[in-house]
């Protein structure tokens, strides 16, 4: 599929889709918001597809929302653009397959809230994160305030969007925003390693895995172990667990069909 805004590639079982607006530094405006929610749900249904990287061009991942075409917007129209945001950040959330987000420049506002409904966020060492939307008068508007809130605090969520201050990719993965930084060169190399290597799992075990992390946060300790157990002895249904056990014992790699 074609889009105005991203670029779309697969290679083997890895779809990498990168922002591309890279004059206004890939600021997401309407058109790309809904190009992401189109492409992802694209990519969700693709049997080639096991693993999503969002990157962008240029030097930066995605420097917000876009201020220009925000700027005029009446109260009625900045709601439908939250919630816009908000259904394709869930999209991403919610996707059976896991997504990766390659940070290669500036995560600003919107780009943060991106990286954070992706599963596992790597950053190259010129990357820059935060959370500038106070000194623009508003607050995050596509998640920032409660997903930022949930994976590092709400003292480290606080200082970002207070100060809006940028911060490095390295203070980034001290305060558990991001999974890990890599020189900028190897930024690509090392996340389609890990693609590669996620791709190898059971996609089944996987779309089940992702789904009761997120749903065990919303949940008791006692709940979620339950959820678990139930989602554990169902596998024990499917040909992917068949498949994956057999082929230990056999000492083979193993060919999953995801169900
Ligand atoms: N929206 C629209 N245009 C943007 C943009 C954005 N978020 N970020 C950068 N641009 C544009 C600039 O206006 C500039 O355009 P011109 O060449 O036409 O002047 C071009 O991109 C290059 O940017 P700079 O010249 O500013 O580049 P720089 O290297 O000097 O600075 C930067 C880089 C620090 C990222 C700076 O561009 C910046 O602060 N951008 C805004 C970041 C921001 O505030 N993001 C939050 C948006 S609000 C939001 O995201 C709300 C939400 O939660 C949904």
């Amino acid at each position: 599929m074609q889009y105005r805004n991203l670029l779309v590639e697969i290679k083997d079982t890895t779809a990498i889709v990168t922002f591309n607006r890279p004059a206004v530094l890939n600021a997401m405006n309407t058109e790309t918001v809904t190009e992401l929610g189109e492409a992802i749900a694209a990519l969700g249904e693709n049997s080639q597809v096991r693993v999503i990287i969002l990157t962008g061009t240029g030097k930066a991942f995605i420097a917000g929302a876009d201020i220009a075409e925000m700027s005029i917007k009446t109260p009625a129209q900045a709601r439908a653009y939250s919630e816009l945001g908000h259904r394709v950040m869930n999209t991403i959330q919610n996707l059976k397959k896991p997504v990766i987000a390659a940070v290669n420049g500036y995560a600003l506002g919107g780009g943060i809230e991106v990286a954070l409904s992706c599963d596992i966020c790597i950053a190259s060492e010129l990357a820059k994160f935060g959370l500038p939307e106070t000194i623009l008068g508003v607050i995050p508007g596509w998640g920032a305030t409660q997903r930022a809130a949930r994976l590092i605090g709400t003292a480290q969520t606080k200082e970002l969007v207070f100060t809006g201050e940028l911060i490095d990719a390295r203070k980034a993965c001290e305060i558990g925003l991001i999974n890990r930084v890599v020189p900028h060169e190897q930024l690509m190399d090392a996340v389609m390693m890990l693609a590669q290597k996620i791709g190898e799992q059971s996609p089944l075990a996987l779309s089940m895995a992702k789904k009761i992390i997120h749903e065990g946060l919303d949940k008791s300790l006692l709940e979620g172990c339950r959820m678990e157990t139930e989602v554990f002895s169902s596998l024990f249904d499917s040909q992917d667990q068949k498949e994956g056990m057999k082929a230990f014992l056999e000492k083979r790699k193993p060919q999953f069909s995801g169900r």
